[in-house]
């Protein structure tokens, strides 16, 4: 039995609310070694905030005793409370930001979750399913649970596995074969002042290792600054890092084998690096961020070369059907490979939102080859639409921008996406990126089912080599899109219209919108304007349009020509995306916005750009937080 004791430096005696708390989203972050732990721990949160902004959390490990503190809200309070009250300097310790799914954004609702003795603390990320039960038992046992939370069923649990093995290690993995459902988990204990230990099961975690110190982290962001070699840890494994080691098992205790890598980018690409926001910075890094994916990828003949795609050729030739399964922006992306795919390929394509693809019992079988598209690799419908896939015999190629994460790990093959890392919450350089993903994998299916010639594949290629120049021509003219976005600040509605993959750019203008300036914002393809949405209609009514080029599929651009007359006709304020030197639209454009030239299957690239500077300066234009708009997170890791 743990005597209940007094909390040695915890501001958190009043713990839990009685409603069962469920963190599946989440940052974690946990040191060892020679430098101030909080120091290290709350620089990590900062990079983790992005997962995550509900409340936030730290305990180190100080003379011989543990100290947290948490709070609800942003980090900027738990720094603040870090100030008012200082805890005691310690070199091991652990920290959470999180995103509350179930369980409001109280202090108390925060972790690190603490033991009845205040020896033990954890952070979790995930849902314990059988906590209840669990904490019956411990109940009988004589704990006294503070709090409904599943996770301080952990701490408990943890500090009577190490009362009896004397073995952080080993009592983390004791609790861990006792638990069911999803949990990863980060832990200290007041008697092992130079271990940290952690689990992982589902969300992603990954160690630092430095000279004389080791991280662990939901993301390798968190430890940058310190360190590039990284470990990644596979499902079920439980770690544990002191200062010289870093030490892997199954759940069993068994040794396990790991993946070890060198983090490719550095400490300034998780910086904001003089930008007022992540968002800016990253719609500024869109033209590297296409280049860097298109890079390696093609030999100096012109043709693929897509050596993640280990799925063989003979395996491909055979595909009768792909079906694209994405979220949010990365739908879609999704969205416009359909045409990419179909028109290239002769590939009947279908592309699904992956929170309703399994639960329409889909038609798959060894000849579907599934495309699952995710920046983070983490989104839970995503995998779980990838899961079902592979279950029906299917194969899985993932489009990911993100190193060793769950989604490309359970599939049959990836291509990442270069965009470095992302960290506004609104996806703009990992959406440019999964589009030239997409182009490369639908001309890589045409080269291998020989539906292309080679030199129609160069001929894309070319084109595709051209949009970094085009999309810094297009960022170099974004002032005056600045200036509109400023000037429509107090409107409650912008309508967004597209044709063919035109439509998909209208749908994510309008998403850009919703998430960043809390819009009424709709996009619709146009030739349904007439079956409804022209009655929404009304004077001085934001429409944007964004028009095909006019060199490609006239007719498309006609049609188009002709929606923009009947909404102007009926009050609209039209601003008009089109090509440069499309004298077509010029009668009917309240106000122009030119973009270079690109095909039609393409021209989404340049396309999106003024969307996402429209997004973001109306949003800063109505005092909102651009990278962290309100109830969002960048990763769903819950369905
Ligand atoms: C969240 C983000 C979006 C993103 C979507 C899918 O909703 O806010 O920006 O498009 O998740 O995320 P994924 O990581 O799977 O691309």
């Amino acid at each position: 039995m743990i005597p209940a004791a007094p909390r040695p430096f915890c501001d958190d005696a009043k713990r839990g609310e009685g409603d069962h708390e469920r963190i599946i989203m989440c940052g974690i972050v946990g040191y060892v070694g020679g430098q101030s732990a909080l120091d290290v721990v709350v620089a990590g949160l900062k990079r983790l905030e992005y997962r995550g902004y509900d409340s936030a959390g730290v305990a180190v490990l100080a003379d011989g005793g543990l100290a947290s503190t948490k709070k609800a809200g942003k980090l900027v309070n738990l720094e603040k409370a870090l100030v008012e009250q200082p805890l005691p300097a310690g070199t091991t310790g652990i920290g959470h930001t999180r995103w509350a799914t179930h369980g409001g954004p109280t202090d108390a609702n925060a972790h690190p979750h603490l033991d009845n003795a205040g020896r033990v603390a954890v952070v979790h990320n995930g849902i314990i399913e059988n906590f209840a039960g669990l904490r019956a038992e411990l109940a009988e046992r004589g704990h006294d649970l503070a709090s409904e939370t599943d996770t301080e069923v952990v701490a408990h649990l943890l500090a009577e596995a190490y009362s009896s093995t004397g073995d952080p290690a080993e009592a983390m993995r004791q609790v861990c074969r006792q638990l069911e459902g999803a949990f990863t988990l980060v832990a200290v204990h007041a008697d092992e002042p130079d271990v940290v230990v952690g689990a992982r099961r589902n969300s992603p975690l990954v160690v630092g290792v430095g000279e004389g110190e080791a991280f662990l982290a939901s993301d390798v962001a968190a430890f940058i600054a310190h360190t590039r070699s990284a470990i990644e840890l596979g499902q079920d494994q439980v770690v544990e890092l002191r200062r010289e080691s870093v030490t892997v098992t199954d759940f069993d205790g068994q040794p396990a084998e790991v993946r070890k890598y060198h983090v490719d980018w550095d400490a300034s690409a998780a910086e904001k690096g003089g930008y007022d926001y992540f968002m800016l910075k990253e719609i500024a890094e869109q033209p590297k961020a296409v280049a860097d994916t298109l890079l390696g990828r093609i030999d100096g003949s012109g043709a693929l070369h897509l050596d993640e795609v280990r799925i063989a050729p003979s395996v491909l030739r055979e595909v009768d059907k792909v079906v694209v399964v994405a979220c949010g922006t990365a739908y879609h992306a999704g969205m416009i490979a359909k045409y990419a795919i179909e028109h290239w390929t002769r590939l009947p394509c279908e592309t699904e939102l992956a929170s309703e693809f399994r639960y329409r019992d889909p038609i798959l079988d060894q000849r579907t080859l599934v495309i699952a598209i995710s920046q983070s690799g983490e989104t839970m419908d995503t995998l779980m639409a990838l899961r079902h896939a592979r279950e029906q015999g299917a194969k899985v190629l993932a489009i990911c921008n993100t190193n060793g994460s769950t989604i490309p790990r359970e599939s049959d093959a990836v291509l990442y996406t270069h965009a470095g890392p992302e960290v506004a919450v609104a996806s703009t350089k990992a959406f440019l990126t999964q589009l030239v993903a997409c182009y490369l994998v639908a001309l890589y299916l045409g080269q291998t089912r020989g539906t292309k010639w080679g030199d129609e594949i160069r001929t894309v290629v070319r084109q595709l080599s051209e949009v970094p120049g085009q999309v810094e021509r297009v960022l170099e003219t974004m002032e005056p899109v600045r200036a509109l976005a400023r000037s429509l600040a107090h409107k409650n509605t912008v309508l967004f219209l597209g044709r063919h993959v035109g439509y998909p750019v209208a749908l994510e203008g309008a998403l850009k919108l919703k998430e960043l300036a809390y819009m009424h914002a709709e996009g619709f393809a146009a030739g349904e304007l007439k079956h409804g949405p022209i009655a929404l209609i009304e004077d001085d009514l934001p429409v944007v349009v964004v028009v095909p080029s006019p060199r490609g599929r006239s007719v498309l651009h006609e049609k188009i020509v002709s929606n923009i007359q009947e909404i102007r006709a009926r009050g609209a304020r039209t601003i008009v995306i089109a090509e440069e030197g499309d004298e077509a639209v010029v009668p009917y454009a309240d106000h122009l916005i030119w973009i270079p030239a690109a095909p039609t299957l393409l021209q989404p690239l340049v396309a999106t750009v003024p969307l996402q500077v429209f997004a973001c300066e109306l949003a800063t234009a109505r005092g909102n937080e651009v990278d962290q708009p309100r109830n969002l997170a960048k990763s769903v890791t819950v369905e």
